[in-house]
């Protein structure tokens, strides 16, 4: 696998494989990868011919306050592991790479509102343009044919597919489920901040969600009891809960009587960890 840290290491890579014309994906990480990084990669490895991950931490999506500085850097243990998922190339972007002309000066993208406002948005003003932000370098800077995102960010995907769809870029989004853990854990960079207490605990946020889902499908409760009672059963089990909202899976708008492709989205406390997680309602 090669590395690229800077925008001429990177572009004496991906310049042949332009003039070659092979299909080039893209895995955008912020590191501190697992199996559910490794599944966006072997996705991409499946559908195109040449594989680039970025790593980089991106300090315009983590707000005053946030997790920015103590978000686990393991650079070393990453390009093991995605040199042995078959990555072509890893790109190691510092800042001055990414912003080069600093963060007060930088360009910036506002995600489109309606999707970026809501959810995690009302919890983390602004994450979502500086999601927006990065992921379009991103994507200028790579040039990517296919870009892969998994699901456990469910209402980050649909802002960069928005994204993509508004400013025309060339690429197709590709979207992998989610991969969890032991109890249903959906695995997250973040679940590192866990002790074994908290891990089983933040299990429990899965096993609400799919037992809710279960009563939406079946057509037991509706929407605002199933909301409340998640809220409840989570708040009982020890966790502090941001939200928990049954929403319309195309645009993330509260469901009207006609719609049928739904989610359920979750963001709780366990302890000082915050932990999101979706499920998707089949069959309503
Ligand atoms: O999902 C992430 O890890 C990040 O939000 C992303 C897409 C790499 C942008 O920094």
């Amino acid at each position: 696998m090669q590395i690229a840290r800077t925008r001429e290491e990177l572009w004496s890579f991906t310049g042949p494989w332009r003039r070659e014309a092979v299909r080039v994906a893209l895995v955008p990480t912020m590191g501190n990868l697992h199996q559910g990084h490794l599944a966006l990669v072997q996705a991409a490895r499946q559908r195109a011919d040449r594989v680039i991950a970025s790593i980089f931490v991106n300090p315009t999506q983590f707000g005053d306050g946030e997790d920015f500085h103590a978000y686990p850097r393991t650079l070393d243990a990453d390009q093991r592991m995605l040199a042995k998922a078959g990555c072509d190339l890893a790109f190691v972007p510092d800042a001055h790479t990414m912003y080069p002309l600093g963060l007060g000066d930088a360009v910036r993208l506002r995600a489109a509102p309606s999707l970026a406002n809501t959810l995690e948005g009302e919890f983390r003003p602004g994450h979502f343009d500086g999601v927006v932000t990065v992921v379009a370098r991103l994507f200028n800077l790579t040039t990517p044919d296919l870009a892969v995102f998994g699901e456990k960010d469910f209402q980050q995907l649909l802002v960069i597919r928005r994204m993509v769809e508004d400013l025309g870029y060339p690429l197709q989004i590709l979207a992998v489920p989610t991969v969890r853990g032991q109890g249903g854990l959906a695995l997250s960079s973040r679940n590192a901040y866990l002790d074994d207490e908290g891990r089983q605990l933040a299990g429990r946020l899965n096993e609400v969600l799919r037992e809710a889902a279960g009563r939406i499908a079946s057509g037991d409760a509706d929407r605002e009891a199933v909301e409340a009672e998640v809220r409840d059963r989570l708040q009982h089990a020890g966790m502090r809960v941001d939200y928990a909202a049954v929403r319309r899976e195309s645009d993330l708008a509260v469901p009207g009587a006609g719609d049928r492709m739904l989610r359920i989205l979750a963001a709780a406390w366990c302890g000082t960890t915050r932990l999101i997680d979706n499920v998707p309602v089949s069959g309503v």
